[in-house]
């Protein structure tokens, strides 16, 4: 299964792809996780998508098509992907396309989660992640059986330097002027499943399984 995760900043794309990826065993290709590990190990693609990121604006396009491009030549590929973050731009998804061709690949469905903007800043405002394995948690809605511990690991939790209420508006907005116009882009291709992301994990999880195997 060929798979792309739509949705704006705090929607629940992460917290998604993690029962998807395991339900139909393909791999989660985030672009925001592969910067984050960069950051975290110094690399200068981290430093220089630091930048962006900490202002809650878009990496430029040709580092995010580079380094998706080659994972998807990876073997695990082979088998499907989630793509999770990517792509974000017109550009972006014409890249993906033009790679895909190449690769002799198309895309299953892109799955476009709907959450209210007053929802999408307290989402992220409250999320945590386990510093070890990933896991994601929120304060309210996922909070860990004991405060600031990983349920998973019992790693450590921190709070990501992009999820301040001002850097998530400015985020939001980026959403709206050039990752939006994507949801039209792929209506074209009639492949877009349209999710409501405001109701419970659990239930978010079930519409989208549902969906992907009445579209199958
Ligand atoms: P990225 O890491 O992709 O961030 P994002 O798109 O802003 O999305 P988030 O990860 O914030 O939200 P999510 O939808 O995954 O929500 P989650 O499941 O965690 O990108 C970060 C930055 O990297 C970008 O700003 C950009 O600079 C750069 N970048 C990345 N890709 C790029 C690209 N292709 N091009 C250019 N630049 C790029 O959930 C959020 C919280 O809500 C959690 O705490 C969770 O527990 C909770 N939650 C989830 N679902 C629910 C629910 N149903 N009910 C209640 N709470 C819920
Ligand atoms: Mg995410
Ligand atoms: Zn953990």
């Amino acid at each position: 299964m060929r798979l792309i995760l739509l949705g704006p900043p705090g929607a629940g794309k992460g917290t998604q792809a993690s029962g998807i990826i395991k339900k139909y065993d393909i791999p989660h290709i985030s672009t925001g996780d592969i910067f984050r590990k960069n950051i975290k190990e110094g690399t200068d693609l981290g430093k220089k998508a630091k930048e962006y990121m900490d202002k809650g604006l878009l990496v430029p396009d040709e580092l995010v098509v580079a380094i998706v491009k080659d994972r998807l030549t990876e073997d695990d590929c082979k088998k499907g992907f989630l793509l999770d973050g990517f792509p974000r731009t017109v550009a972006q998804a014409d890249a993906l396309d033009k790679e895909l061709s190449n690769l002799g690949h198309s895309l299953d469905n892109v799955i476009n989660i709907d959450v209210p903007k007053e929802a999408l800043i307290e989402r992220a405002v409250g999320r945590r992640i386990c510093k070890d394995c990933g896991a994601t948690f929120h304060t309210k809605f996922n909070p860990p059986k004991k405060e600031g511990v990983c349920d998973v690991c019992g790693g450590d939790l921190y709070q990501r330097d992009d999820d301040t209420a001002e850097t998530v508006t400015k985020r939001i907005e980026v959403y709206q002027e050039q990752t939006r116009p994507l949801i039209d882009y792929y209506n074209k291709k009639g492949i877009v499943l349209d999710i409501d992301g405001a109701q419970d994990i659990e239930k978010v999880f079930e519409d989208i399984v549902n969906r992907l195997e009445s579209d199958a």
